[in-house]
């Protein structure tokens, strides 16, 4: 029998305010947040392009397996790709940081798609 996947609390900081949606452990936090009827911004859905970038605002971790690009410059900045991204704790996350990243990506002098 496969061991049933936890779910994890992530508080989203959007724009137009707060909204909290429950994450299963196997689950991409952007498909659920969709399916709890927040659209994030994205444009890939492979972890690549940055557009669904968020920031961590109070520790925790995510699976970022799934993506195609995600460096450990990236987890230690804070920075994570929420359509490939896969919780492993509760999370509090700053939406919309496409920018944000993109900036952190050329400063790091890694790939930075669109900027
Ligand atoms: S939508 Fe492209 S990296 Fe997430």
């Amino acid at each position: 029998m496969p061991r049933p996947a936890k779910i994890f609390d992530v508080q989203l900081l959007l724009p137009e305010g707060e909204r909290t949606v429950q994450v299963g452990s196997e689950e991409h936090i952007w498909d659920a947040a969709f399916a709890q009827g927040v659209v994030l911004p994205a444009l890939c859905h492979q972890g690549w392009c940055l557009t669904c970038a968020g920031h961590l605002e109070s520790g925790g971790d995510t699976d970022q397996s799934d993506s195609v690009s995600y460096y450990p410059e990236d987890r230690e900045a804070g920075f994570v790709l929420l359509c490939t991204g896969k919780p492993r704790s509760s999370l509090r996350i700053q939406t919309h940081q496409a920018s944000a990243m993109r900036k952190h990506r050329k400063e790091k002098k890694l790939p930075a798609p669109y900027s």
